[in-house]
């Protein structure tokens, strides 16, 4: 494999992964980023995110002098022939997807391309369909107003979207189901596919909005089986069938898939929430009605709040009562507190006078920034602890929300008799129902 010089612009989990994978493929990476914090703690070899597996691909690639890190555009653009963007695009109020943190990654890459570059610029930030196009009239425009000659011939504009999941990023990256990419010039998308050939994926060349499209349509295909199989788990609740049997009934079949039909207190994250808003308002602009992917956020949204509903059956009234909630970040493995279920479970609890312990593994750092509302406006009543015995010290109650490994091998003693609401369909029904007022999710 011939080694390529490649700049990544954005050093959150997904442009430092990239970045860190990249170099330990052998290519010479720089990774940027405006944070200059950041960079400092990356060049002393600190990660500023939680994320498995990462600390030793980055040592390796330091060690090879295969990563360095720096918040200079101009060395970073001089230095690269390949420039990835890997910032942030978050939801707008509307739900459209906030594209300024990318265009002013554009605009500081187009102030330092110069008359004899040629640059490849790709996205792997998800943006709406269509964004890649633009940008290339946008990019040559600020090149021309910079006196560029012939600035269409100056760079590329491709789209390589990412599919890497949080936790998993690195394992992920290094055994891809596929690699998508798309641009208008075949032979400068051949050459981003390239750089992944040591890992011989399954590869799709395609064009610009077509690649966009697959990031979005994927996303929402997933959040769909999860919504899904929440509403049928209501279903099952209420017939007396048990969702997890209907799931793996459902999933040998292979056009199904087992994937994705874990029926639970609803996804949360800074992908699938945002992502299905952002394709349901680009489907509103040139389609009128995207009814699949507005039901799959409505049910989402009502699914959060199922454990709520389920401990209200057994404790009316939550004045004067403790309750514990166990798992903080939106899914294990990750400090992300980004749409986390937690968030409105907490909120509700507090509104409706309980007293809330919670307990995270790694994000309480996190929540209680997400929660410094709360911590103002309720007190004591709102306490982060940090084991997870701790928060079942005086609790007539418990919500699982997260299902962390260490969650499952539970001292089942601290459960008598209290209400556990299994958000995450982690225990044994007839094990718990013999200790304590047990629910979860979609099972008799
Ligand atoms: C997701 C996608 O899985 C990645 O392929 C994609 O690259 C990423 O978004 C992105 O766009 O950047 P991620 O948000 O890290 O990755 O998390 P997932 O593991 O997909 O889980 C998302 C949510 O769905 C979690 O809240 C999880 O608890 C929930 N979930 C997942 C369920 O409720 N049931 C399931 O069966 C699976």
């Amino acid at each position: 494999m011939s080694t390529k010089r490649i700049a990544v612009i954005g050093t959150g989990y997904v442009g430092l992964v990239s970045g860190a994978c990249f170099a330990y493929l052998g290519h010479k990476v720089i990774g940027l980023d405006i944070d200059e914090t950041k960079i400092e703690r990356l060049k002393r070899g600190e990660i500023p995110i939680y994320e498995p597996g990462l600390d030793k691909i980055l040592q390796r690639a330091l060690e090879k002098g295969n990563i360095e890190f720096t918040t200079d555009y101009a060395y970073a653009v001089k230095n690269s022939d390949f420039i990835f963007i890997a910032v942030g695009t978050p939801s707008k109020e509307d739900g459209s997807a906030d594209l300024s943190y990318v265009e002013s990654a554009y605009r500081s890459i187009a102030e330092q391309i110069g008359d004899e570059d040629f640059k490849v610029i790709v996205n792997k930030s998800t943006v709406p369909v269509g964004t890649g196009r633009w940008a290339k009239e946008f990019i040559a425009e600020l090149l021309r107003k910079r006196g560029i000659k012939n600035p269409e011939e100056r760079f590329e504009v491709v789209s390589n979207p990412e599919f890497l999941r949080e936790g998993k990023a690195v394992e992920d990256f290094m055994n891809p189901d596929r690699v998508v990419v798309g641009a208008d010039n075949r032979d400068i998308a051949g050459m981003v596919a390239s750089l992944y050939e040591k890992l011989q994926p399954a590869m799709i060349i395609t064009d610009l909005p077509t690649a966009e499209m697959i990031k979005y349509a994927s996303n929402a295909f997933l959040a769909t089986k999860i919504s899904f199989i929440n509403e049928i788990a209501n279903i099952c609740e209420a017939t007396g069938a048990d969702v997890t049997v209907v799931a793996r009934g459902m999933g040998l079949d292979h056009r199904i898939s087992p994937y994705f039909l874990g029926a639970g207190c609803g996804f949360g994250g800074s992908c699938f929430p945002k992502d299905v808003k952002a394709l349901i308002y680009t489907a509103k602009q040139v389609d009128g009605e995207p009814k699949i992917l507005e039901a799959v956020i409505e049910v989402n949204e009502r699914q959060k709040l199922k454990p709520v509903e389920k401990l209200l059956k057994h404790i009316p009234n939550l004045e004067g009562k403790t309750v514990a909630v166990w798992g903080l970040a939106f899914k294990p493995e990750t400090d992300d507190m980004r749409e986390a279920p937690s968030i409105p479970i907490i909120r509700k609890l507090l509104e409706l006078g309980a007293t809330v312990k919670a307990y995270d593994p790694v994000a309480l750092q996190n929540a209680k920034r997400v929660f410094s509302r709360e911590i103002e406006k309720y007190g004591e009543r709102l306490q982060f602890v940090t084991e997870k015995d701790k928060a079942l010290e005086g609790a007539n109650a418990l919500i699982l929300v997260t299902e962390w490994e260490e969650f499952r091998d539970v001292d089942f003693d601290k459960l008598t008799g209290k209400v556990v609401i299994d958000g995450r369909n982690l225990w044994e029904p007839s094990v718990m129902k013999s200790i304590c007022t047990y629910e979860s999710i979609g099972r008799p």
